[in-house]
Order: structure tokens, then sequence, then C-alpha cells
């Protein structure tokens, strides 16, 4: 194989590029460029880049060498190894400031060493334009975070405060992604538990109008005294079933009382979103009911669905029970509201990304119905031709894209689902009270009520102990099971929020004793990252947008804790070792503590969390 002979224009073109704020893709850039001078003509090869590991040579690396040589060994190259192509790759790395020096090591690891005046540089910036500068770009520009979705007058459970806790992180990473995102509710406001819910307020309530949440209650009890009366008397059983019928078909009455249950039940959900400072917009399963028989209409001419057993269902690939889509009794079901719930989302409103966040065990459904999106249907008696809904691309990285978002449980301590002493349910409400609570306590200890306005003991107390709630939940991978427990949780030492928000704290502390303005450093100071520690430190800032986008992309919040984490501890290691305050590069190291607690807000706000000042 001849090599290509290519201009050097390649290489002027890198010299001057401009950091958008994504460390990693800058780098391979780079690399990119060095291998199209490198590769022989008609080999292709994906450019493989990586942070390097600390403690080793090189801030990123790129391992393309060894796999290169595999590829051209033995077929006329002029290299006699992994470490001569390794050699031509640092060679051919265009000229940019960005770089300090590119070496080779070992069987062909190209490292390449970051410009200390430049990551300088590109801080200074950040700390001048806001950090929005850093914010990544992703390839959709509208999403929806269908997220929470509790059910209505049923209990809003641990694993819909989960759902809630994620979703919202995820609709932050893309909404500072630049990306429009519909924050859905879907509530479960449909279903044939209505009929005797109605029924049950008819005969509780005869003056409906008047019901009010005090009324009622709980309407969680209301719900289960209606279930057993259901279950227990016959006529009632028959009369809730007509109910549903006229319900179904519009009955004003019935539609009136319909409407004041999901009304109590959305005030019973807001509080906990008001106490969680989330935003929902609800559109229920009841939304989408008068488009269901259209898009199962659709899906019948297309061939996909089948009788059976009386129902009407589609057969997909590799599942080995059909889904079903209407019932035998000719009524609608979960998924064909969420079969009509995604066609809306992409043919209405021109979603690009839709995100379901929900726990593990629903993860079947999911699979299912997007298959049916994705043109998997098969059924015997159609051809193959005809089986498509051609909603979805085939591949489910290509957009537009749907992705299951799925969650682990949530235990106590004693290893089962987590419920309180007094009931099986537990109140989300009451949780986040008490870690309100158990927070203020633990700053009264500190003394904290004679310091501060009652006023600011409380909003402190409310940003640790819902911090601690969201960041005890966000830091593990979603995947697996999480124990909750408020001693660890509102620990202020290891991996919490409250270490976290401390530490954001001391960095604001240590700025404000300065007694300097910060502001016009930014605009006359220069940033220094001379020492092991700083430079350790200001690289870890640099690294912040291809962690978010990285988290974002792959729909894990824990990466974003993670590099939160090692923030702080990168921050610890160069604060225990250099002087700040009357040091001579007092200037510079402020500027990298306010770059650290600009960096650790973004961190907090992605995650729902309320940062504060003083501690
Ligand atoms: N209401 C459901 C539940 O509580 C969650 C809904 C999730 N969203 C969806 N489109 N299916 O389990």
């Amino acid at each position: 194989l001849a090599f290509a002979t290519r201009s050097k224009s390649v290489a002027t073109m890198a010299a001057s590029q401009e950091f958008t704020g994504n460390l990693k893709r800058e780098v391979e850039k780079l690399f990119d460029a060095s291998l199209r001078i490198t590769v022989p003509d008609g080999t292709s090869v994906e450019t493989e880049v990586a942070a390097s590991l600390p403690g080793k040579p090189g801030d990123y690396q790129c391992n393309n060498a060894m796999g290169l040589w595999s590829i051209i060994k033995g077929k006329g190259t002029q290299f006699r190894g992994p470490p001569a192509v390794g050699q031509a790759i640092s060679k051919n790395l265009p000229a940019s400031e960005m770089v300090e020096t590119c070496s080779v090591a070992g069987p062909g690891f190209v490292n390449l060493v970051l410009s200390s005046k430049w990551m300088s540089k590109s801080i200074e910036k950040m700390l001048i334009d806001g950090i929005d500068t850093w914010a990544p770009t992703l390839p959709v520009k509208r999403a929806v975070v269908d997220f929470s979705s509790p059910n209505i007058a049923k209990e809003m459970h641990v694993g819909h405060l989960r759902s809630t806790i994620i979703g919202d992180t995820l609709a932050r990473m893309l909404e500072y992604s630049k990306v429009e995102v519909f924050r859905r509710n879907h509530v479960g406001d449909w279903g044939t538990q209505f009929g005797m819910l109605i029924e049950y307020l008819f005969e509780k309530f005869p003056d409906t109008e008047s019901v009010t949440e005090t009324a009622i209650g709980d309407l969680q009890t209301f719900y289960k005294k209606s279930k057993t009366k259901f279950d227990e008397d016959p006529d009632f059983k028959e009369k809730a079933q007509k109910a549903v019928v006229r319900l179904q078909g519009g009955d004003p009455i019935y539609r009136k009382a319909w409407a004041k249950i999901c009304e109590i039940s959305r005030t019973e959900f807001a509080k906990v979103y008001q106490r969680l400072k989330v935003e929902l917009e609800e559109k229920g399963e009841s939304f989408y009911n008068p488009y269901i028989a259209n898009v199962i209409g659709e899906l019948d001419s297309k061939g996909l669905i089948e009788e059976s057993e009386g129902a009407r269902v589609i057969f997909l690939e590799g599942f080995n029970i059909p889904l079903m889509v209407v019932k035998s009794d000719g009524g609608f079901n979960y998924a064909s509201t969420d079969l009509t719930a995604l066609w809306y989302r992409l043919n209405e409103e021109k979603a690009e990304w839709i995100v379901y966040v929900t726990d593990v065990g629903q993860q079947q459904h999911f699979n299912m119905f997007f298959k049916v999106g994705r043109n998997c249907g098969y059924p015997v008696t159609m051809n193959q031709a005809a089986r498509k809904a051609g909603w979805l691309p085939d591949s489910d990285k290509t957009y537009p894209r749907v992705d299951h978002v799925g969650f682990g449980l949530v235990l106590g301590d004693d290893g089962k689902r987590f419920r309180t002493r007094s009931s099986d349910v537990v109140r989300l409400v009451d949780l986040l009270d008490e870690a309100k609570t158990r927070s203020k306590t633990a700053l009264i200890e500190r003394g904290k009520d004679k310091e501060w306005t009652p006023e600011e003991l409380d909003q402190t107390a409310e940003a640790v102990g819902y911090g601690a709630v969201k960041y005890a939940d966000l830091k593990n991978n979603r995947l697996t099971n999480y124990t909750f427990n408020f001693d660890q949780m509102l620990s202020d030492k290891g991996n919490t929020a409250v270490y976290l928000l401390y530490a954001h704290a001391r960095i604001c502390s240590i700025i404000r004793k300065s007694g300097k303005d910060i502001d016009k450093l930014k605009k006359t100071e220069k940033l220094a990252l001379d020492h092991p520690e700083e430079r350790a430190l200001g690289l870890h800032l640099l690294r912040f947008a291809e962690t978010v986008e990285e988290a974002c992309s792959n729909l894990l919040p824990n990466v974003l804790c993670h590099y939160l984490y090692d923030l702080s501890e990168r921050y610890t290691s160069f604060y225990s070792i250099h002087q700040v305050i009357g040091s001579p590069e007092e200037a510079s190291r402020l500027l990298l503590c306010e770059a650290t607690a600009v960096v650790m807000r973004k961190c907090f706000h992605l995650l729902g969390i309320t940062p504060v000042y003083k501690i």
C-alpha cells in the first residue's frame, strides 16, 4: 500500500481551533487530522482517544497505533512495528497551541501533554464568558423526558421519587445542552379503576361539587376502600363497570367527578414537586385517548395486529408473549396508550429523543412497544414488506431515538423494599421533611442558629436536606438498588451532598475572606497552573463539558456525581498544600478557586441541588 501525499493544509487548519468546551473532542480533532496523514488511503480507522489515567504520562492518549499496525503489517508498509506507527501519529499531529508535547510510550501509546498556558487561558476565558460557553452540543434539538408519572389516587411511592429525581437531572443536562425539553408527567389518569372511584365518591359525597381534598382526606385510603367494596359487593362492581363506560363515553357528570379526583391527586403530587423544585408538564394517559383508535388503525392497516384469544395483539420477534393493544372487552390499555403517546411525540411534537424514566421492572413493556415503533412486528399472516410501523429507525442509536432509563429499587436498612415503621407506604412528603429536620438539627448543633437568621437556617437546612436525598439517589449507577439511609446521606464525610455543599461553601468563604473583588480580578489578573496540584485541578475543570456530554448521552447522572466528587478532592489536594490568601500567587489562586466554585455550582444545578454559600 502506498502512502498518500497530503497537503499540509490539514495541519494549518487545525492549528487555530477555538476551544468549544469539550476538551476530549478537541484532542480528537487533532489526532483525526494526524491519522488522515498517517493512515494509508483506503484504510478507515476510528480515532481512539482517551483521557490518561492519573499518574500516567500525558493528559490524553491516542491508542490507534497497535490496531493500525495489525491492519497494515505485511502489506508493504514502511513501518517496522506499532511504535513506529505511533511515532508517525505523533509527528503528523498538527501544530496547535493546545499541545505542549507529544510522545510515544510502550508498544505505541501516543501521549499528549496539554499546554498549561493554553489551559490557563481557556479557564480565564470561561470565567469571563460564563460556564454556558462550555455547554455540550447534542445532535438533537427537541426531546421529551417522560418522568415521575405517578398514578392518580394511588400512592406516589419511592419509585416515583427516583423517577422524579433522575428525570429532572436528565432534563437539566439536556436543557444545558441547548435542547428544548418537554418535561412530561405521564400520569396514570385513565383506566378502569376510575369507575369504582367515581361510584364510591358519589356514595360518600352525594354533593360532589363541594368535595375537597380535606373532605376526602387521604386519597390512597379512599382508593383502598373503594377497591374493597368493588371486590366484595357485586352490585357496586356492576355499577362501577357501567361508570367506566359512561366516563369513557364522555358523560359530563362522570367526567366532572373524574376531574375532581385527578385534581385532588394533583395537589398531593404538587407538594412533592414543589419541595424538590422540579417542574413538570402534565400530559396524562387520558390526553392520548382521543388518538388511540387512529394509531391502532394505522398499525392494523400495516398488518401488524392479530387476534389472539379475543384480544388484539402484536407478535414481536424475540419476545415469547405478544404485546396486547386492545383488550378482549374492546378497551385500550397501558401499551395502546404508550404506542399512541410515542406516535404523538414523534409526529405531532417532533421530538427527536424520547426518554422514559421508570423502574427496571417495566423494561419489557418499553422494549416491546419500542420494537413496534422500530418496525419489527411480524404478523404470521402478512408478508415482510407490510410489517413496518416506520416511526423509528432500525438502529436504536440513530435519531429519532427512544430510550428507557431504568432504575433499581430503593431498599431499607433491612435490605428489603423501603418501608416506614408505621405504614407500608412511605409518604414522600414526610421523607423530605425528615431530611430537612435532620439537617437543621445538625446545623443547630454546630451553633448556626446563633450565627444566622432563622430564614438562612431554614434555607440551608432545606438545601442540604433535599440535596442529600437527591444526591444519594443520583450518585449510584441507576440500575443498582440503593439503600435509603438518612445517617449516611446526611454525613458530612465521604461522597455525600453535605460534604460537597460544605466544600463549595468553604471555597466561597476563602474568596470572601480575601476581600478581593473577583470580577475585577477576572479582567485584570492571569491564572497560572504552575504547580502539579494546580494543574491537576485545572485539567479537571476543563473536563467538565466532556463529562456532562458523556452523562447526558449515556443517560447516567452518576457520571456527573463522580466528576463533582473528584473535583472537590482535587481542590482539597490543591488547597491543603498551597496557601491562597496572602501568597505571592494570591490573585491567580483566587481565580482558580472561583473557577472551581463556578463549575461546582453548575454541577449542583444540573443535579437539581441548591448550592449554599456559607456554613
Ligand atoms: N404511571 C406509570 C407507573 O406508575 C409510569 C408511566 C411511565 N411512562 C410511560 N410513558 N409509560 O408505573
